[in-house]
């Protein structure tokens, strides 16, 4: 017989956000620290990671900056077990470091194929497998993925294994939640739609030259598909991202939450 779920407020607890050196994950990384969390900041670019980092020291909290690849197994395992040593404790886990490359789909090639789904799927598996193992034995624990609409509705054929790998999310989201949905774990996702970040300036300028068009092009073509009309700014993905990691969403698990401005409502 289980009961209904009680999590506790998240005051000193501990987060680790991948991916939080710019863009989404800074914005995680920063909201997280607002509400309380003590925030491992894991990042490729170590001096971004470091700046965010200090930005959350700023807020009163404690802040740990890793660079850390997350393809890597040892630099995967070496972010649980520093975040354990240094902050006492793991409690959420935000998988957010993710990649954008473009191609159309008959031109994919295996090194293509490889390097998306390494990235933005298989170190997302990973990354759940071993935050699992630890959350499973303390019974508790939070796994947020940053999934895709993407990963929903294969939004563009100009970056198709992109959206592979986003449905690979929700799909590994799901089956995690599953693992850990008796014993106080929960697993969600969150599906962004176009979010104003630098990733987002990136597909707008290779997308402008796979159609032979200026980035601005791009760009205002992007927002009149948006029924809210303009695009989403990285807090307001953080914002629910913070909901998946607290005690209000303590009933939810295995879902994948868009924010997109009404771009796909199911
Ligand atoms: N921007 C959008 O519109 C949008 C929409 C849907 C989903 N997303 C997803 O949200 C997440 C964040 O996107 P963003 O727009 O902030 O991207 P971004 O490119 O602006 O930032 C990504 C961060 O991840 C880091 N990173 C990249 N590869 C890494 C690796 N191997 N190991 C560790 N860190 C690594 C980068 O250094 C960077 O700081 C991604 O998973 C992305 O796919 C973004």
């Amino acid at each position: 017989m289980t009961s209904h779920p009680f999590e506790p407020p998240v005051a000193g607890q501990a987060a680790i956000v991948t991916g939080a050196g710019r863009g989404i994950g800074r914005a995680i990384a920063l909201r997280l620290a607002a509400d309380g969390f003590n925030v491992v900041v894991a990042d490729v670019q170590a001096a971004q990671a470091e700046a965010v980092a200090t930005e959350i020291h700023g807020l009163g909290r404690r802040a740990l900056a890793l660079a850390m690849d997350v393809t890597s197994e040892s630099e995967r395992q070496n972010v649980i077990q520093r975040t354990l040593s240094e902050l006492g404790r793991f409690d959420v886990l935000v998988n957010n470091a993710g990649i954008q490359r473009t191609s159309g789909p008959l031109d994919v090639t295996e090194a293509h194929w490889d390097l998306m789904m390494s990235v933005n799927a298989k170190s997302v598996w990973f990354m759940c497998q071993a935050a699992m193992k630890h959350m499973l034995a303390q019974g508790s624990g939070r796994i947020v993925n940053l999934a895709s609409i993407a990963g929903k509705m294969a939004s563009t054929q100009n970056h198709p294994v992109y959206n592979v790998a986003k449905a690979a999310v929700i799909a590994m989201t799901k089956t995690f939640a599953h693992t850990g949905a008796v014993h106080g774990v929960r697993v969600n996702c969150v599906c962004p739609g176009v979010i104003d970040t630098p990733m987002m300036e990136q597909i707008d300028l290779e997308f402008g030259r796979l159609q032979n068009k200026a980035p601005a092009q791009i760009r205002a073509e992007r927002i009149s598909r948006i029924p809210m009309g303009m695009m989403g700014r990285p807090e307001e993905v953080a914002d629910v991202v913070a909901f998946l990691a607290g005690p209000d969403s303590r009933y939810m698990t295995g879902q994948a939450i868009n924010i997109s401005g009404g771009m796909i409502m199911y």
